[in-house]
């Protein structure tokens, strides 16, 4: 019994790994470990890498610098300390982290976290375990339920990953390596998930998938069921008041999707609906499979469902081979459809990729110049769409403790941060609010009237 051993977890990259680092503090907390948020008072360290963009991998191992040190320290004090490499990197690079730094006592792939009680226990006794498979055994049915508390607490909003990996392999990246092929959970599994989410105090959920809208799971009718489907179900669970669904791909924007946005009142009005590039050179080179004005024509309908649907995106700029020209269609594109809000990258090489062996890749200076203007582009879109809101009325899922104290935080339909004068035991609470102010990214309300309060949760009790 690992008794009272500390835990510090630390994740990057997208919002899946923060879903499995969810995951993975379950399973430690049902074998004793406690959550530190301080790394030197751990036990046992676990990184929970991303691959996507080389900075992003590079991290990792000036990260793993300090805690050597922290961990040479703890040994000439006579007490030991485990550290664990978890996520995409270490998918990636399996043994390669062990012989990099030697300071890694296990590696663990994003499929095999389920076995990592028993990986903790393996290094303990022979350090530089690693265990990357991709198993046949659904590593959901092993991890424990989410009814039990684990180490990472969790607000009245929660992940809930329906489907992973990708088959669409875009010539910049990595993920259809790191998380393998796309495979999507049973529809009976999330829903029993997403009622224990509600049963727990969960009022709003969003489902996950490195191309979630190409969701294909099996139904409690043996066939197979669409995103569409799986969220008209998820609506039906008391107690859960707000569904979103991120990331998707254009080329799986289905009309049934386009008509939940329409009908349902739980799925919220807003679409992560990368495009990365508004060139259709550029995008034939990165295998995305639609052109510029495909996607252009996507928007107008989803729009035309949705009217007040806020819309993000995330841009690649310095693609090899992108020309100026080619960029100018990427800003033509932004200045068409109007972003409520957006990430942009600079193109970054990762090994193993198509693009990564091309002769013409774009020079930083280039790509530097290139960031900066769509940004600037991207920024004052994000401020006018802010801006808009000024005198709006709208609820607010109110999710945690704000800058000042008779302060909430939460979060507007259109997934913007909003600070609403509030006590504290209104968290949880869906409240309607106007808007009074904007301040940089975030948004001041004042309360008009309590729709929902949490409570409503307790009579719900997961029951759908
Ligand atoms: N499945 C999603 C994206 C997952 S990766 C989709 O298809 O849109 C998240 C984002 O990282 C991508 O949308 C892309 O903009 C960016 N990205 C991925 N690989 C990259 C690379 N090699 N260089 C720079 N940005 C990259
Ligand atoms: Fe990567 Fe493309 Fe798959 Fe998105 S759709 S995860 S960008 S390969
Ligand atoms: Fe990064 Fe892996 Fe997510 S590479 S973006 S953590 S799927």
């Amino acid at each position: 019994m690992t008794g009272s051993k500390r835990v510090f977890i630390k994740s990057y990259g997208c919002q899946m790994n923060v879903y499995d680092a969810e995951r993975m503090g379950e399973a430690l907390a049902a074998e004793g470990y406690q959550a530190t948020d301080t790394m030197e008072d751990a036990d046992l360290i676990l990184l929970n890498t991303c691959h996507i963009r080389e900075k992003a991998a590079e991290k990792v191992y000036s990260e793993l610098g300090r805690i050597r040190q922290l961990k040479d320290a703890r040994a000439g004090a006579g007490s030991s300390l485990s550290v664990g490499v978890a996520g995409c990197v270490a998918q990636a690079e399996g043994e390669e982290i062990v012989r990099r730094a030697p300071t890694v006592d296990f590696v663990v792939g994003p499929q095999a976290y389920h076995r990592l009680p028993d990986l903790v226990r393996r290094a303990a006794v022979r350090p530089g375990a690693v265990d990357i498979d991709f198993p046949t055994e659904d590593k959901f049915d092993a991890l424990p339920s989410r009814t039990k508390p684990g180490v990472i607490s969790r607000g009245p909003t929660a992940f809930l990953t329906v489907q992973e990996g990708c088959d669409k392999f875009c010539a910049f990246c990595v993920v259809p390596y790191t998380r393998g092929a796309e495979v999507s959970r049973p529809v009976e599994a999330i829903v029993r998930e997403a009622r224990e989410l509600a049963a727990a105090g969960v009022r709003e959920v969003t489902l996950l998938g490195q191309n979630v809208n190409a969701y294909h799971g099996e139904g409690p009718d043996g066939r197979t069921w669409d995103l569409a489907r799986l969220l008209y179900r998820l609506a039906e669970i008391e107690g859960l008041a707000r569904l979103r669904y991120t990331t998707s791909h254009p080329l799986d924007m289905t009309d049934s999707l386009i008509d939940a946005h329409r009908d349902l009142d739980a799925l919220m009005p807003y679409l992560h609906l990368p495009v990365q590039a508004g060139s259709d050179r550029i995008l034939a080179a990165m295998n995305r499979r639609h052109e510029a004005d495909a996607y252009v024509r996507l928007i107008e309908r989803i729009r035309a469902a949705r009217p007040d649907i806020a819309l993000s995106g995330d841009f690649i700029v310095g693609f090899p081979g992108e020309s100026d020209a080619d960029f100018e269609d990427t800003m033509r594109l932004v200045e068409t459809v109007g972003y409520a809000s957006a990430y942009s990258f600079k193109y970054s090489t990762r090994p193993g990729t198509p693009a990564a062996g091309r002769g013409d890749q774009v020079p930083e200076a280039v790509k530097s110049e290139r960031l900066q203007r769509l940004q600037a582009l991207l920024n004052t879109q994000a401020d006018a769409f802010n801006r808009s809101m000024v005198g709006r009325r709208f609820d607010v899922l109110l999710e945690r403790a704000g800058r000042k104290p008779g302060q909430l935080t939460g979060r507007s339909p259109y997934l913007q941060p909003v600070h609403v004068d509030a006590a504290a035991g209104a968290i949880g609470d869906l409240v309607e609010v106007a808007v009074t102010e904007v301040a940089g990214h975030s948004l001041f309300a004042e309360p008009i009237g309590k729709r929902e309060p949490a409570d409503r949760r307790l009579a719900a009790g997961g029951v759908a």
